[in-house]
């Protein structure tokens, strides 16, 4: 994983997009977000996964992969993965192959891409502004985790009155 601030330049957004030179974003700052982020390898990080799974009661789970002619009406779908969006529960995502970017919204509303490959784990919180975007290589395969069912509903900003959205701003104290 490898966190950075987004350039917002015109080009493919499957591009890097890092400001010349880089600034990047360290795991504290990315908590100070509300973000959590595990290194999962091997064998240990599979019981890792298990044990975070439990603590935080991840009780379901499947798996995607975002590839053309692997997921279906890819290109309507990741036209709206990209879409700045929020949701009212946690987002969870192990990546088990291939990579790609989950950009973040910080305290002051600039985007952090953060650069995910396989063996990395992350928790985005309910409430924050997000989106994801593939990377040049047009291949990922990830573990989706959920407390609930599995029903994934992408709130579009502006949602400035969701209950979720405001309670997610108190806890980073905006
Ligand atoms: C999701 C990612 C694309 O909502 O943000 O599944
Ligand atoms: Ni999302």
């Amino acid at each position: 994983m490898r966190a950075y601030y987004y350039n917002d330049s015109q080009e493919d957004p499957r591009e890097a997009h890092e400001l010349n030179p880089s600034v990047p974003v360290t795991l504290d700052e990315l908590k100070e977000t509300g973000v959590l982020y595990w290194r999962l390898d091997g064998e240990e990080g599979g019981q890792q996964l298990e044990k975070i799974a439990e603590e935080r009661e991840y009780k379901n789970r499947d798996i995607v992969t975002i590839a053309p002619g692997k997921l279906p009406n890819y290109e309507e779908k990741i036209k709206t993965f990209f879409e700045e969006h929020l949701h009212e529960d946690e987002e969870i995502r192990y990546i088990l192959e291939g990579s790609g970017y989950f950009d973040i919204r910080d305290p002051n509303d600039k985007w952090i891409r953060i650069a995910m490959e396989a063996g990395d784990m992350i928790v985005l919180p309910a409430g924050i502004y997000h989106r994801f975007c593939s990377d040049t290589k047009n291949f990922i395969v990830a573990m989706r985790l959920f407390k609930e069912e599995p029903k994934w509903t992408a709130i579009n900003r502006p949602a400035e009155e969701n209950p979720y959205r405001l309670e997610y701003l108190k806890s980073i104290h905006v």
